[in-house]
Order: structure tokens, then sequence, then C-alpha cells
């Protein structure tokens, strides 16, 4: 009898394709199938010929070529088609048999999907893979979570495929149960939307207020990846600035549309946080910034209109540039603490014991958000499982301690040219509340407590002992119920 396959795979489009090129590079065989059955074809007699591949034409011959328990990984779009390829497959599946759904799902999705194929004696993951199509092909980030009994049936192949860091350390481990591998998935592109509008705004303090070229912000981003902020994101950008446009001979960057797409991982990111009460605005900002960008027409409308003052800038280039690499530096820090506070919310929320140092290493290779610093928020929750926030560690301590006074003078140096920065803004923002032992909520106490009778807690009382003042003639005693909607 013919071998069965590992693992199989429904749809063979960028992602599914590359990643299961990769299985079979690390001695998989693979089981492939796609609704449009041509491409199985294709694909098998194209870039998997002379490998080890089993195309199948449909779900039933899948199921019936790959080894038990079965382990048969959805790569489709998210949302319905996951759910559609579910309802087709799980009834076909025998107990113990593992459905792995490695798209952008929504982790609430997943949570919903692991219950209901547990119900049916079957083992769920939806798993994170993040790193585009090179990511896919040569070593994804990969952040499972689900079934907790089927992580060491997977292991073997994710941990084989995956990115690995330097000391040859996997960038893929269990996350936890249900939804918790997308949910981390879920930050890790919230935090890529914070890191990409912080690069941006770099970007235009140096091209509008320094009046920069490409070239010459090709070289600046060139340098900074060779330093603290060795990014791919970074790196990319760098390549981004020197490519030209071969049929104006501009820079492409200057020949693109600057409205900003999105497909909803960021706004996902941000509801979350609202949802649990976690302060994320630089990642919220992100996704603003990205919808204002959209409104293209309104904007050019409000050009001819609206005013702001001239740019004017006297102090020293070469200063100015290090300045803002320094803000750049440091509200990126203040997003990945957000990211981070976020992840402790949703663990007490949702139950799940989330190992963030673990998470940082994930993040270290593969994805889209790696990053030299990732290693260092590592260090940080491994000397401290139990940290706050990123900001009360040492190093990072330290880091702002020589960052703020460049960050105050770019968001300055921003808001007198009228151009905008709000993730680098709100970052400080966040920094300098987050510091505050006292803030305005007080004033805010007084006025809910004034117009609604919703009470407020003393200075000189214990926590949790709520008081109302009668603060006109028409008060009365009766007060409102605290609760959270
Ligand atoms: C990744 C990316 C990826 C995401 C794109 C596009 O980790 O490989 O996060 O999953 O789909 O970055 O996202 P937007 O279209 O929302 O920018």
């Amino acid at each position: 009898m013919a071998k069965k396959a590992d693992i199989g795979l429904v749809g063979l489009a960028v992602m599914g394709e590359n990643l299961v090129l990769n299985m079979e590079s690390k001695g998989f065989t693979v089981a492939v199938y796609n609704r449009t059955v041509e491409k199985v074809d294709n694909f098998v007699n194209g870039r998997g010929a002379g490998k080890n591949f089993i195309g199948c034409k449909s779900i039933d011959e899948l199921i019936e070529n790959v080894a038990a328990p079965r382990k048969i990984m959805l790569m489709v779009k998210a949302g319905k088609p996951v759910d559609d390829f579910i309802d087709m497959i799980a009834p076909k599946l025998e107990k113990g048999d593992i459905l792995i759904d490695g798209g952008n799902s929504h982790f609430p999705d997943t949570v919903r999907r692991t219950r209901k194929l547990e119900e049916m004696g079957l083992r769920y993951i939806g798993t994170g893979v993040s790193g585009g199509e090179e990511g896919a092909l040569l070593g994804p980030s990969m952040m499972p979570g689900g079934s907790t009994t089927a992580w060491p049936e997977v292991k073997p192949i994710f941990q084989a495929i995956c990115a690995k860091v330097e000391d040859g350390s996997p960038c893929c481990e269990w996350v936890g149960a249900d939804g918790a591998g997308h949910f981390v998935k879920m930050v890790h592109n919230g935090i890529e939307y914070g890191d990409m509008e912080m690069i941006c705004e770099a970007y235009n303090m140096m091209k509008n207020v320094l009046g920069m070229s490409a070239a010459e912000m090709h070289e600046v981003f060139k340098e900074w990846n060779a330093g603290e902020l060795d990014s791919y994101l970074i790196e990319i950008t760098q390549a981004i600035l020197k490519t030209v446009d071969p049929e104006t001979g501009k820079p492409v960057v200057d020949v693109i549309l600057d409205t900003a797409g999105q497909k909803g991982t960021g706004k996902w990111t941000s509801e979350s946080a609202l949802d649990l009460g976690a302060p994320a605005p630089t990642i919220a900002e992100a996704v603003f910034a990205r919808c204002l960008s959209a409104i293209k027409e309104e904007r050019v409308a409000a050009s001819k209109v609206l005013t702001g003052p001239a740019i004017n800038f006297t102090g020293d280039k070469k200063e100015f540039i290090e300045d803002i690499r320094k803000a750049l530096y440091a509200s990126k820090i203040c997003s990945y603490a957000q990211g981070y506070q976020l992840m402790k919310l949703a663990a007490k929320e949702y139950n799940w014991d989330l190992n963030y140092g673990e998470i940082a290493l994930m993040w270290r290779g593969g994805c889209i958000i790696r990053a030299r610093f990732l290693g260092d928020i590592k260090k940080a929750f491994d000397k401290n499982p139990a940290l706050a926030n990123l900001l009360m560690d040492d190093f990072f301590k330290k880091v702002i301690d020589d960052c703020q006074a460049s960050w105050r003078k770019v968001v300055a140096q921003a808001a007198l040219s009228g151009v905008p920065v709000p993730a680098f803004s709100s970052a400080l923002n966040y920094y300098d509340a987050y510091r505050s032992e006292v803030l305005p909520a007080n004033l805010l106490q007084a006025q809910r407590d004034y117009f609604g009778a919703h009470t407020y807690e003393r200075v000189d009382r214990a926590r949790g002992e709520f008081f109302h003042t009668a603060w006109t003639e028409h008060s009365g005693n009766t007060t409102s119920t605290t609760y959270i909607a």
C-alpha cells in the first residue's frame, strides 16, 4: 500500500502552496487539495513536481490519503470559508483526528470552533502563521493554540518548518487553549500596524520637515537597521526607498497613492483592547491613521480650505535625524508595552496561561515584526514573568530615559510644523499617563457624580467605598449603581 501523507492541506493559494513546499522540504509527505481542483494538478505537476506530494481531487480522497490520527490543515480565507470546510470535513473524520486552521481567523471564531470539534470527539488547532509568502516557504513564525492534546502530534511538523533564532530555538511554541494562538497572532498584527505607522511617521518627518529625498532616507533607514532598530520592517523600508519606478524614473514610493488598505486584524486588536479595558491607544491610532489616509478626496478638499503653520526647521538636520530615530524607538517600546498589557488582560479574561517570554521568542524570527529588540523583551519576561509593564523593566526604562528628550522634541516639532504624528504622540501620552501618580480622573468622577449620581471613591478612605455629594439643591440621596456596560 502506498505511503500515507503525514499531513493534509486544503487551499493551494500563496500561503498554502509555500507552506506545503516547506513541509515537503523537511521530509514530510503532504496530501494537497484545492476547491478549484485544476490547481491541484497545476501544483503537483509544477512547483511540486518530483516531490512527495499526493494530489487529491476530493475531500474524501484527501482524508483517505492522510495517516491517522489525521492532521488536516486549512489555508483558506478567514471567515465563512473556514466554517464551510469544517462542515464538509469534520463529519468524515475519525475520533482524535486534528483539524488545523492556519489563516488569520478572528479568535472568538477559533474558541467556538475548538468547542464544536471537541464536542464531536475531534481536535482543533487555530494557528497564527506570520511571514508572508517567503516566510511560509523558508520558515514562518507560528502561534498555535486550541485542543492541548493535539500539540504533541503536530509539534514535530510545526517546529521543523518554522523559523529559528540564532541559537536554533524554534519560533513556534504552544500558546494555549482554544483561541489563544489566534489571539496572539491578532496582537502581533496590531503591533505590526503600530510599527508600520511609526516608520511612516519617521519618514514623514524626514520628508516634510527636513525636506529629504527618498534616496537620502534610504541611507538613514539602512543605517538604523544596523543598530537597535534592526528589524524586518526597517529593512524592507530602506529597500523600498531605493527602488525606482521604471515608467517614470521616480522612486516607486513617490508614485504610490497615499491611501492605506487593511484587512481588519488591527481593528480587531483595538476592539479587543476596548472590550478588555486595555489601554492600547498607539495601536488604535495606527488603525485610525489608515482610515484617515483612506478618505483621500476629503483630505484633498480640506487641504485647500484648512490652514496650518508654515514648516520652518532651523535646527541641526543630522541631530534631528537622530532625534527621530530615538522617537521611533521609544514609541515602539510603548506600542509593544500596550500589546503585552492587552495579552495579560486577555489571559485573565479567557483563562489562558500565556508565556510572554516565549511569545517574544516566537516573534523574534520569521514574522513581519521580527526584530532584534524582541530578544530584549524575551529577557525582560524571563527575568520577571509577572512584569506588569515592559516600561518597568530596567533595560527598557534606561532606553526610554535615553530617548525621551529627543522624543519630546520630535513630537513638539511635528506639532509646530503641522505634520501629523499620531502614533509618536499617542505613545508619548501613554508614557506620561502611565508614569503619573495622579491623573485628572478625580474631576471626571466629580462630573459623573454631579450629573448622574455615579459616586466616587475618596483619597482618604479605603478603595471600594463609594461616596456621593449633593452638588445642587436638586440632588437627592439616591445613587446610581456601579457597573461596566
Ligand atoms: C503576517 C501578516 C499578515 C497580514 C498582512 C496584511 O503576519 O504575515 O500580518 O498576516 O495579513 O500583513 O494585513 P493588512 O492587509 O491588514 O495590512
